[in-house]
């Protein structure tokens, strides 16, 4: 079988790839990606010169490019992570999240439509379902829960979506959803709060909360989604959505402390910033249906994940160091300088 993944020099994309490649030595696995500032090959440089393993760099949304790829190459399943993936520069910037993420994935699917594929799977996320209120433990996103979207960054993902299940109904494309919890792992860029705080506070640096620290994420071990996004492709039956999740669920605030905890540094590096625009409050997954149907089950739970993500961090300095010293200090300035400053 010949897999194109799309993003896959991103967080979860570069994850899921060193997982293919090593899982299944029998299908050749092509990593599509543009290399924005959140694509890295140091991220896939385990597999690099594995011989099912091979890089191409495209814009998903460059018709053109994308339709001579499918041409070539004639792929038999797509699986597309490349997405714009931070809420905050949604926020700031929206219009390449709608070019990405709505565009990009309009374009793949009629490549497929064009060339015909065994399966397109579209990785998206806990936010198309909107958020839950902190005082309902009991409630929880199911796959049949409304889509009710509060970012630019959500919307844009919710629009996708709807498009590949439009594909699905309108042309019979074969296609499959999985839509994940707040991941954490290796290889996770430092704009996002696990990674921004472990490496901040290995810097001794200032920590931002937003608010009051007080929002809940369901936290899940990346290569568990991993797991789960190559069960859903190769099990998973055509038309439906996945949820994924493991019932890690803890506020923010108890995120910060528990790294802080772990490393030995002060919670007076916590520093309470004004709050994210439309900060969505809850998420909480029942992943029930993946669970039940295609027996999948995660690995770690938030305790055992962590202590081997900071380790990480802490043995792949350079990876992230490289990272926090370049371009991303602006981004850090303009994101947090004055939030900080009157905090
Ligand atoms: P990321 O930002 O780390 O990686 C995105 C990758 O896509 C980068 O390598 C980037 O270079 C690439 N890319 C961006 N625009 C592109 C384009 N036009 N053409 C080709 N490649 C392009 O993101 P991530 O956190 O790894 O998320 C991957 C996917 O998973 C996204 O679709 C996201 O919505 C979804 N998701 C993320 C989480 C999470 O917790 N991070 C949870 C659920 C779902
Ligand atoms: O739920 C899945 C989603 O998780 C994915 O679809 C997104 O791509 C991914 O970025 C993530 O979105 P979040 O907005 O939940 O992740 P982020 O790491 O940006 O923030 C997690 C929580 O921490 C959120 O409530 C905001 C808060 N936060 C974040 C940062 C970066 C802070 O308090 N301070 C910070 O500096």
């Amino acid at each position: 079988m010949k897999m194109i993944v799309t993003g896959g020099a991103g967080f979860i994309g570069s994850n899921f790839v060193q997982y293919e490649v090593k899982n299944h030595p029998e299908d050749e696995i092509i990593n599509l990606d543009l290399l924005t500032y959140a694509g890295n090959l140091e991220s896939v440089k385990p597999v690099e010169n594995a011989p099912n393993y091979r890089f191409v760099r495209g814009d998903i949304a460059d018709r053109e490019f994308i339709f001579r790829l499918f041409e070539e190459e004639k792929p038999d399943v797509i699986v597309n992570f490349a997405a714009e993936s931070h809420v905050d520069r949604s926020i700031t910037d929206p219009e390449i999240f709608v070019r990405t993420n709505v565009v990009g994935t309009t374009t793949l699917l009629d490549a497929c439509r064009k060339y015909g594929i065994k399966r397109y799977h579209q990785v998206s996320t806990d936010e198309v379902y909107g958020d839950l209120p902190l005082d309902r433990p009991d409630l929880f996103f199911t796959e049949e829960t409304p889509l009710h979207t509060s970012s630019p960054y959500s919307s844009a993902k919710a629009s996708a979506d709807l498009f590949v299940m439009a594909y699905h109904r309108t042309y019979g494309l074969p296609v499959t959803i999985s839509r994940c919890s707040n991941n954490y792992g290796p290889y996770h860029f430092p704009e996002k709060l696990i990674p921004l705080v472990i490496s901040r506070a290995l810097n001794d640096e200032e920590i931002p909360v937003y608010g009051k620290g007080e929002n809940v994420r369901d936290w899940l071990y990346v290569t568990d989604h991993c797991s789960a996004i190559d069960l859903v492709v190769r099990k998973g039956r055509e038309g439906e959505v996945y949820n994924i999740g493991g019932h890690n669920e803890r506020t923010n605030l108890d995120v910060v402390k528990t790294i802080l905890k772990a490393l030995n540094k002060p919670e007076s590096l916590i520093k309470y910033v004004t709050d994210r625009p439309g900060h969505d409050l809850r998420y909480a997954m029942d992943p029930t249906k993946i669970e039940t149907e295609l027996g999948w089950k995660p690995e770690y739970t938030f305790d055992t994940g962590i202590p081997v993500t900071i380790q990480w961090y802490l043995d792949n300095k350079e990876w992230w160091e490289h990272i926090v010293n370049g371009e991303y200090t602006k981004y850090f300035d303009n994101m947090y300088g004055k939030r900080l400053e009157n905090a």
